[in-house]
This record gives C-alpha cells, structure tokens and sequence, in this order.
C-alpha cells in the first residue's frame, strides 16, 4: 500500500522535469502543524537553484501542474505547496481492504523465510524476578511478535541465569545458615536472603568467597551433593517464574540457561586453540579484541572456571546450528553492552560470517527515587507484587464502572497486567523509566488501560449495531480523517518498530490513534439513522480491528467490553 507521502510524491515528481529525484522529495515532504494548512506540505527551497527562481515563485507555478484522482487540490503557502486529499476517494481505498483483511491487516513480508532468534528475559535463579527482567521480557516478546507479523520465524530463547559462581555462593550460605523447611516455603524469598547475607558476612569475612568459588568448582566438577542442591534451586525458581509467565502470557521456545552449555564449552575453547586466539594474562585464558577500546574477553579463570562470556560463545554456536538464524537479538539492559560487544567480537575473529547477524538491543533501567534498583542491596520491586496489585486495581475500578460484567476477572487481569506492560513500551527503550505503581495504573492518558478502553467503547457499537451488510461509501464530517489517516499508517509504524526494534514506535502510534478516535466519537453521532452510517460503522470497526492487532503486537490483550 502506497503511503499519503508517496502519492504526493508521485504526483509532484510528475509535475516537475527531473530537477529532484522521487527519494528526495519523499524525505522533504513534511506534515503541517495544524490540519486546516493541508495533510502534507513541500517546501520548495531545494527548487530555487535548478528553476532559477524564488521558492515562493516556484510554489505558486508548480501549484498549478499537481494533480492526481487522490488529490482535491493544492495550496501555495509562501514558499510551501500544501496538499488536500480527497478523503473519500482514499477511505474508500483504505476501509474496505482493513475490512477484509482483519487481523492480518499490516502483514508485511519482509521476513517470510528467514529466521530470529530472540534472546529475552533470561532471569537469574534463586533471585526475584526484577523490573530489569521484566524490561526485557516485554520489549523481546513484542520484538517477537512484530517479527512475526513480518512474515519472520520467531525463536523465544529464555538464557536462564542457572550458572556461575554466585551459586556456589548460595550454596555455600545454604550450608551455614539455610534451613530447608523455610526454603520450601518461600523459595525465592529464602534463597535471596541467604544470598543477601552471603554478602554482607563476605565483607568482613573474606574465606567465605574462597568457600564460595570451591563449592562453585565443585558444581563444574559435577559434585553430586552440590548438583542435589542447584537441582533443588532451580526448580523451585522456575516454579515461580512460571507464574509470572503465565500472568504475562509470555511463553517460550528454548529453555537452555547457562548450565545447558556447561559440556559444550571445551569445543569452544579447542576452537580458540586451535585458531591460536588463546592468550594467558594474569593466570587466566583471554582472547584480545581487534578494538583496541574493549578489554579483552575472558574465556577460562585461573582455576579452570568457565565464566559468563565462555557461555554466550558456546550458545550462539549452538544456536547457529540448531536454528539456522538469520537474525539474533539480545534483548539485555545497556549495562552488558561491553559483554556482547566482546562475545561479537570473539565470534567474527572465530571467523563466524553470521556473527554480523548478531545485535545486542539495549534498554534503560528502572529507577526508584531517581536512584538504580540493586538486587543486592535488596532495593528491588518485586514483579509478581506489581502484577497482582495491579490486577486487583484493575478489579476494582472494573467493579465501580461496569458491575454486571461478565468475566470480570480475566478482563481485570487483561487490564492490570497490561497496565504493566504498556507503561514499559510506550517509553523509547533507551530511556530510563522511573517506577511509579500510581502511573502506571492511572487509567487514563496515556496508558495500556485507555487504549483498551477506547477499543471496549468501539467494539461495543458495534454490538449496539451489527456491521453485517454495510459498507463504506463516504463521509462528509471532517474529524473522520484523522482517524483514516492514522489507520492507514499502521502497516509502516509495524515495520518502522521492527527496524528500529523499539516497540514505543508502535505504542506511541496507538495513543495518536485512539486519541483520534475518541475526539471523533465526542463530535460525531456515530448511530445516527441516516446514509452514512454503513460508513461510520465501517470506520469504527477498522479502529476496531487496528487497535486489538496493535495491543497484541505488544502483547497486550483487548476485551471486547470492560
Ligand atoms: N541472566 C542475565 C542477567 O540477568 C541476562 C542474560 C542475557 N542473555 C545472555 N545471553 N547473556 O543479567
């Protein structure tokens, strides 16, 4: 489908004789402040030189020569030539292909027959499931169903922190003042705590990190007594990570943590060997990056120890081969961003062609007061907590404004945890995000709830009066076409998040959209009984259909009726 931009384009290509080519009046083309100075502007500055006049003068002249069936007409503006389209003659082209497409309206094909795999979420075990974690929960899963609609195989990969020595620290704690009845209770509280103490003891008793790396050596060395104890950690963390899945509706394809490659490290180090990248600094195994800025990466501790980066090397490799990617992203706060620019680099002088395939897609953190949440330090928000909380004020609200609703309960949850998930996406990933329960759940403004609403409100219409049978023919009010305008950009702002892989792209869409469609419902008497109401029901159900596809492609669920 051709953008507005493009049939300006074409029509202002054909007006002139070659002085600029089509791309270049595309990117000049620019959107006016205010709807009544037209739907698109063209400055004619970059006319002046090869038309040896005025931009003003230009502007004048080449007013006269646009034309197009898509076009009512144009309008000089000093030196700016502004656009009018036809709005019928564009809705009747946009409204019935979103009609027929439905859900698939927006597909693009970019990705048909290629492969990603997205590495998300990935929390650590025997810790709580933080907000960090959750930041990359939800952009991952949202990049994995954008890829999707673009016509892309999408691979969920969750790389569970289950390795390293932090867990022969816990081990270690475990023995000296774990108590295995209150552990069953309250798993991940107990093991955070253990591991919260195992700090603070460590600072004033320094044999405690000697104990932790031996239990931790003991782990790799396969010690059935401390594989007993891991095994028991890691089941119960995923028990409760489960849920906050569920809750999410997050569900993965790959489940391979860290301790899924412990056997497929020594191939990796061989290869090193082999292609003589090994070098011994300070004891241990590094490789020396051709960037001379990035220090060098750390394959192999002194004692033997394989350490986080080894890891990541042997999991790509694997990757590569059990999946065939085309494309790999990892979805992991901007502080790792040295990490994979290491394991990239590794890969590439592994001579690993597909590592140029590879991105690391950084997010900003969570604040509390301004200040960064620390697991250890234990300033850290619980998810699970801001999930239910959320849920049950979404209950509340849910009670007050519409008693009789049937299924409250998963409508509530739909609404709280996309409360969530939508303050997250809606902020640019780079950007930090301070945490506020208060924001997040304000039900309106620019929130996951209002979306949802707005969509609720059309969808029910649509119920007041059925669709079957109508059809667009044309609309005579003037606050529809802002709303047809916006419907017909989703198809771009889907690709334009997939190639900035920033969900926001698509958030920020959705609020313009909904925004417009409420103005237009405050101004218009939608079911009024006369020739354009096919036309009106029509409309409200494209925003019908644009709204919940949007919502899911962030992994955001509509009710029908809330
Ligand atoms: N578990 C790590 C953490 O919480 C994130 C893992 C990211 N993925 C990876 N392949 N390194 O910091």
């Amino acid at each position: 489908m051709i953008d507005l931009k493009g049939i300006y384009t074409e029509s202002i290509l054909s007006a002139l004789n070659g002085e600029l080519d089509a791309q270049t009046i595309y990117s000049l083309i620019e959107t006016p402040k205010h709807q009544h100075l037209g739907d698109l502007a063209f400055p004619c500055f970059s006319l002046a030189k090869a038309m040896k006049k005025a931009p003003i003068e230009i502007a004048e002249h080449l007013s006269q020569k646009i034309k197009g069936p898509e076009i009512d007409h144009v309008q000089p503006a000093g030196p700016y030539i502004n656009v009018f389209f036809s709005k019928n003659e564009i809705a009747r082209t946009i409204i019935p292909s979103i009609l027929t497409a439905g859900a698939a309206f927006g597909s693009g094909e970019d990705g048909i027959g290629k492969t990603v795999v997205l590495d998300m979420s990935s929390p650590n075990i025997a810790k709580p499931f933080s907000m960090g974690h959750l930041r990359s929960t939800v952009i991952g899963n949202s990049l994995a169903l954008i890829a999707e609609k673009m016509g892309y195989k999408a691979v969920r990969l969750n790389h569970l922190g289950d390795w390293g020595t932090q867990f022969g620290k816990l081990i270690t704690a475990y023995r000296k003042w774990g108590v295995e009845e209150d552990v069953q209770e309250n798993p991940i509280g107990e093991l955070f705590k253990l591991y919260i103490r195992f700090h603070q003891e460590a600072e004033t008793d320094p044999i405690l990190e000697e104990e932790g790396r031996k239990a931790f050596k003991e782990l790799e060395d396969g010690v059935e007594e401390n594989i007993r104890i891991w095994t028991w950690f890691r089941d119960e963390s995923l028990k409760a990570f489960m849920t906050i899945y569920d809750l999410m509706n997050v569900k993965f394809d790959d489940w391979n943590g860290e301790a899924f490659y412990n056997d497929k490290m020594g191939e990796v180090i061989a290869l090193l060997e082999e292609q003589k990248l090994l070098e011994t600094s300070e004891g241990a195994e590094v490789v020396r990056l051709d960037d001379k800025q990035l220090p060098p990466c750390l394959i192999k501790k002194s004692d033997g120890a394989t350490l986080y980066a080894t890891r990541d090397l042997a999991a790509a490799i694997y990757r590569q081969q059990e999946y065939h990617f085309d494309e790999a992203l990892y979805i992991v706060g901007q502080e790792q961003t040295i990490h994979f620019k290491q394991v990239f680099g590794v890969l590439k002088k592994l001579g690993f062609s597909w590592a140029d395939h590879m991105k690391h897609v950084p997010f900003g953190l969570y604040l509390k007061d301004g200040k960064k949440m620390s697991t250890r330090k234990g300033r850290v928000i619980l998810l699970e907590e801001v999930l239910n909380e959320a849920i049950s004020l979404a209950a509340n609200n849910i009670k007050a404004k519409n008693p009789g609703l049937q299924n409250a309960e998963d409508v509530a949850k739909a609404v709280g945890t996309g409360a969530v998930l939508f303050h997250d996406l809606k902020n640019d990933r780079m950007n930090n995000i301070e945490f506020s329960l208060e924001d997040m759940l304000a039900f309106e403004g620019e929130t996951g709830p209002y979306i949802q609403y707005t969509h609720a409100r059309a969808n029910t219409l649509l119920r007041k009066s059925p669709i079957e049978d109508v059809e667009f023919t044309s609309l005579s009010d003037e606050d529809s076409w802002e709303v047809i305008k916006l419907l017909r950009l989703f198809p771009e702002m889907i690709s334009k998040a997939y190639t900035q892989l920033s969900p926001s792209v698509l958030a920020k869409y959705l609020i313009d959209t909904a925004q417009s469609f409420n103005k237009y419902y405050g101004k218009v008497r939608i079911l009024e009984q006369d020739s354009e109401l096919g036309s009106r029901l029509s409309l409200v159900q494209a925003v019908v259909i644009v709204l919940s596809e949007g919502l899911r492609l962030l992994g955001i669920s509509a009710p029908d009726q809330m």
